[in-house]
């Protein structure tokens, strides 16, 4: 999603702000554009496609100044072209802007009124042109902006910066994140701490309704009723706003080797003496509670479809889960001694935000699984558990699946001990099941170069269907949308047993059908499930553990021999040669692995 960077600084702002701009690049981004004033004067450049274009721009067309704001978009009204790039302008105000403008319909139909006319198709340029009528008005540049945000509905974040002021800029936000940065005589604005990361460790984020107003001085915030608002300023860790590859060609490849030891971390937070004890805050206690919600979009509402199953099996506890886009259009009916909990990785994906607020009120308690701590969706919950992956930036979501997967586990575990469901004998196998996960992970690692053998044939693909059975079929489907997401190859996942109900109508000699079944009790009819495949001339890749790959049988395409592993944490191993299997891939293909096309890491519009 969008990305914004606003400087006030000491030196030349352009550089600042580009370098600012590549640490947001993981966000997915399709133009770029920076703006600066100098001496009162205001001047911007804006390019298509990657920074590199801004960049080269700059160097034949500077921009001095030492005051400026950036942007990189990603397109939702109009198509990515210059004139759509932010930062946009109206004679002395520019503006760049994340999010979506509700009503910009309405307030361009109340500008063409005051015989305003429009160059682009954004809903951004209605806040700039918003901004100059109530600067032609005789509005001071502060008032200009606080009027122009109180018109605005929707989720944004903003940032202003006007002609003859080289010293102010304005921030809002409303439904999407921002960041104020201190430093000596500077201060600076982001859409998150990792892009003010070199500049300064000092944050003071936005609460929903702010707007600051920033010198260099510092920043004065109003909340929503326009009320002086004191903020915290935090110090942010090192390891919170490293972007670095460490040598890996990819962050997705570096997130990915990183999943043992992440794995470890939250395992350790979640489980005490020496793995064999739960180790939960007191509010997490199930007594009483009769259903659970769990909400979330793509990956981490595949994490939410695998609980399902741990908290039906273990807990008896029935579980309803739902896309975040769907559930609060379809209101449905909430019983006040449920929970609702959200899972998400940024915790501002704006579906799931939404559908927290609507769960507000109607239920017990709002719990949510995050991986940013500072996020809209853990602050807005009653209890936030972190996920514990450390920082994402790989598109592709991997490592944090895996650790949103444990942190599931663990309170799936937890519900079945406070319902009576699991005796001291059945609790202490699972912790071990889960203890045992990072030194699998690693085994499982080591299939990497038999995987990318593997996926430089699974590149000729045209389609690819993933099965799984029970809990493996939510791997399924998060197998299929990685693969397709990184190396648009369509894939889709089904449920094993579906196969037969139409799906298996495409299957051909061209239909790599990749299965995803440990020899557990069900793998018998996962066999069945093969044959009808191979029956049909399809090619059959096995994932499964050595008793699994020995009893298939003849008439594989082809196998990889996963470690033997216990059902319970079969879905969060076999997540790890789903993603190596997508990761080869794209390699294959030659695809932008870590900014897949028209995709987003963090999506904070609706
Ligand atoms: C897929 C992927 C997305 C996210 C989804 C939710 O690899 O990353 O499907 O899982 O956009 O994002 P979060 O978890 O940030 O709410």
């Amino acid at each position: 999603m969008c990305g914004i960077v606003g400087v006030l600084g000491n030196h030349e702002a352009a550089p600042l702000l580009v370098e600012a701009l590549k640490r947001l690049e993981y966000r997915g981004y399709d133009s770029a554009g920076i703006a600066t004033v100098t001496g009162g004067r205001l001047d911007r450049r804006r390019a298509v496609g990657k920074l590199v274009n801004l960049s080269d721009l700059l160097v034949h067309d500077p921009l001095s100044g030492k005051s400026g704001i950036g942007h990189t978009r990603w397109a939702t009204h109009g198509a990515p072209t210059v004139d759509n790039a932010h930062p946009h302008r109206a004679g002395p105000v520019a503006v760049v802007h994340n999010g979506i403008i509700e009503n910009f319909r309405e307030l361009r139909a109340d500008l063409a009124a005051h015989g305003i006319g429009f160059e682009t198709e954004t809903d951004t340029e209605t806040v700039a042109l918003l901004a100059r009528h109530y600067l032609s008005q005789g509005m001071p540049p502060r008032e200009a902006a606080a009027a122009t945000i109180a018109r605005l509905h929707g989720a944004f974040a903003l940032c202003f910066l006007f002609e003859g002021e080289d010293d102010l800029m304005i921030a809002a936000r409303k439904g999407s994140p921002l960041a104020i940065g201190h430093g000596e005589g500077e201060m600076f604005v982001g859409s998150d701490a990792i892009a003010l990361a070199p500049m300064t460790d000092r944050i003071t984020y936005l609460e929903e309704g702010d707007r600051a107003e920033i010198t260099r001085a510092g920043v004065v915030i109003f909340d929503a009723e326009g009320r002086l608002a004191n903020r915290a300023e935090t110090r942010v860790t090192r390891e919170a706003t490293q972007v670095e590859k460490a040598g890996y060609k990819h962050f997705m490849a570096k997130e990915i080797a990183e999943q043992p030891g992440v794995l470890a971390d939250a395992l350790r937070h979640y489980l005490k003496d020496s793995g064999t004890a739960l180790s939960l805050p007191e509010e997490v206690d199930f007594t009483g509670v009769d259903r659970l919600t769990l909400v979330a979009c793509g990956t981490a509402s595949y994490a939410c479809l695998v609980a399902k199953y741990w908290f039906e099996r273990i807990a008896g506890l029935p579980v309803d889960v739902d896309i975040a886009s769907e559930f609060r259009y379809r209101e449905p009916p909430l019983s006040p001694t449920s929970w609702a909990l959200f899972v998400s990785q940024s915790g501002e994906t704006a579906d799931t935000l939404a559908a927290l607020r609507y769960a507000q009120e109607k239920v017990a308690k709002i719990v949510s699984v995050v991986n940013v701590p500072t996020s809209s969706i853990a602050r807005e919950s009653d209890l936030a558990l972190p996920s514990l992956a450390g920082v994402e930036i790989g598109v592709a979501s991997t490592k944090a699946f895996t650790c949103q997967l444990t942190v599931l586990a663990v309170l799936a575990l937890k519900a079945a001990v406070d319902r009576g469901r699991l005796n001291p004998e059945a609790l202490a196998g699972h912790l071990a099941a889960l203890s045992a996960l990072p030194g699998l992970m690693n085994h499982a690692l080591g299939l990497e170069d038999r995987i990318a053998t593997i996926a430089a044939q699974l590149a000729e693909a045209q389609d690819v269907l993933f099965l799984g059975r029970g809990a493996m079929f939510p791997l399924a489907l998060e197998g299929a949308l990685k693969l397709k997401e990184i190396s648009y190859i369509h894939a889709e996942g089904y449920a094993s047993g579906e196969l037969k109900h139409g799906p298996i109508a495409l299957i051909d000699s061209h239909v790599p059908v990749v299965v995803m079944a440990p020899r557990d009790a069900l793998f018998d009819k996962t066999v069945s499930n093969m044959q009808e495949v191979m029956a049909r001339g399809g090619k059959v890749l096995l994932l499964s553990d050595g008793a699994g790959v020995a009893e298939a049988g003849a008439g594989i395409w082809q196998s990889l021999t996963m470690p033997m592993v216990d059902p319970f944490t079969a879905p969060i191993l076999y997540a790890l040669p789903a993603q190596l299997l997508a990761y080869h891939t794209a390699i294959a293909k030659g695809t932008d692995v870590d900014q897949p096309r028209n995709l987003a890491k963090s999506v904070t519009v609706e």
